[in-house]
């Protein structure tokens, strides 16, 4: 798609208007992906987190978070859980924090594939050197997800105090991850107060140049306890600020479909976080993955990065919103 014509559909609000987008991207989805819809087990093993991200619940200063971590055999048991349930990738996901140690994940990672050798491991941990992403993928890790959350650097600062890298760190690092053999997956809020219209034009330019594995996009979630939270609370701060909306979350991963067409999109759990049908609505303008949560509800209620009502849910409700959401988009679970 040619740049002004993005940035149109970008601006553009009026639902008739948008309805050629959502076909495009829906066109493209089916040609490019088919109509399975892929399943991926999430497992949050720790709440723990070093960083001070101005947007996340779990930044290290928030003290109103009880923090836990996952022991090996409560990940290996919830594992097993995602085995049984027929999905083939477990995603292990964290805060940054000095207590996932190399080796500890590196075990992990080894011990799920001699276990379910077809299974793919997606690391999702946040920024690590490359000495240790390059053991965890030695090790058995076959992607990692990564989300860059903004291209533009100023913004990237703001909300990213840095732990030395500086500013777009994550950039470099998802450029390590493609030359260790890793598929990489990235993806951004929008909504983020100071996101403009043409910063988002820009990500989706990185998207394509990155020629990710993964995007995910979804709509950022003001969350009380944090700096950007309270920022939100004051209204826009710059000329044509991307809303936070469903609907423009939805536009966005129509647009990332039809920059990235082979990509991997989700139906993000922060869309349907704020958008019942959010599931279905995302499928319906280009995502074809959808993440299902297994960890156990004990532990998942504290990994507050937004606050959602599905954190209280058990895991097979999200199931079956799941299944609901796969059937009434006329698509099939794979
Ligand atoms: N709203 C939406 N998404 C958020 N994340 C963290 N905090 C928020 C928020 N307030 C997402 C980010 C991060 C992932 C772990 O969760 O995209 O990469």
């Amino acid at each position: 798609m040619q740049d002004h014509r993005l940035r149109h559909f970008l601006t553009l609000e009026d639902e008739d208007a948008l309805r050629p987008l959502f076909a495009e991207a829906d066109g493209v989805r089916r040609r490019r992906k088919g109509d399975g819809v892929w399943i991926r087990g999430l497992l949050e093993i720790s709440n723990r987190c070093a960083r001070h991200c101005a947007y996340c619940g779990l930044r290290a200063d928030n003290r109103r978070v009880h923090r836990y971590a996952m022991t090996d055999a409560d990940i290996l048991r919830s594992v097993e859980e995602i085995h049984r349930f027929g999905h083939q990738t477990v995603v292990l996901q964290a805060g940054e924090h000095r207590h996932l140690l190399r080796g500890r994940i590196g075990e992990l990672i080894a011990a799920i594939k001699i276990r379910y050798p077809s299974m793919a491991v997606t690391l999702s941990l946040g920024e690590q050197p490359e000495a240790v992403l390059s053991y965890w993928r030695r090790m058995g890790a076959d992607r990692y997800l990564l989300k860059f959350e903004t291209s533009d650097a100023e913004l990237y600062g703001r909300i990213h105090p840095p732990k030395g890298g500086g500013a777009l760190s994550r950039i470099p690092m998802l450029r390590t991850l493609r030359a260790l053999g890793y598929e990489v997956g990235s993806g951004i809020m929008v909504g983020i107060p100071g996101q403009t219209l043409d910063s988002i034009a820009r990500d989706l330019e990185l998207f394509r140049s990155l020629r990710l594995d993964m995007v995910a996009v979804g709509p950022y979630i003001p969350h009380g306890d944090t700096p950007l939270g309270v920022q939100f609370r004051e209204g826009p701060t710059v000329p044509h600020q991307a809303p936070n909306t469903p609907r423009f979350a939805l536009k966005v991963i129509a647009l990332a479909r039809i920059v990235c067409p082979d990509a991997n999109i989700p139906a993000t759990s922060a869309l349907s976080a704020v958008d019942t049908e959010g599931y279905q609505r995302a499928l319906e303008a280009g995502a074809n993955v959808i993440m299902h949560n297994l960890t156990p509800v004990c532990f998942k209620k504290n990994y507050s990065v937004y606050r959602a009502a599905s954190r209280k849910q058990e895991s097979h409700v999200q199931w079956d919103r799941i299944e609901r959401a796969v059937t009434a988009a006329k698509r099939v679970i794979r």
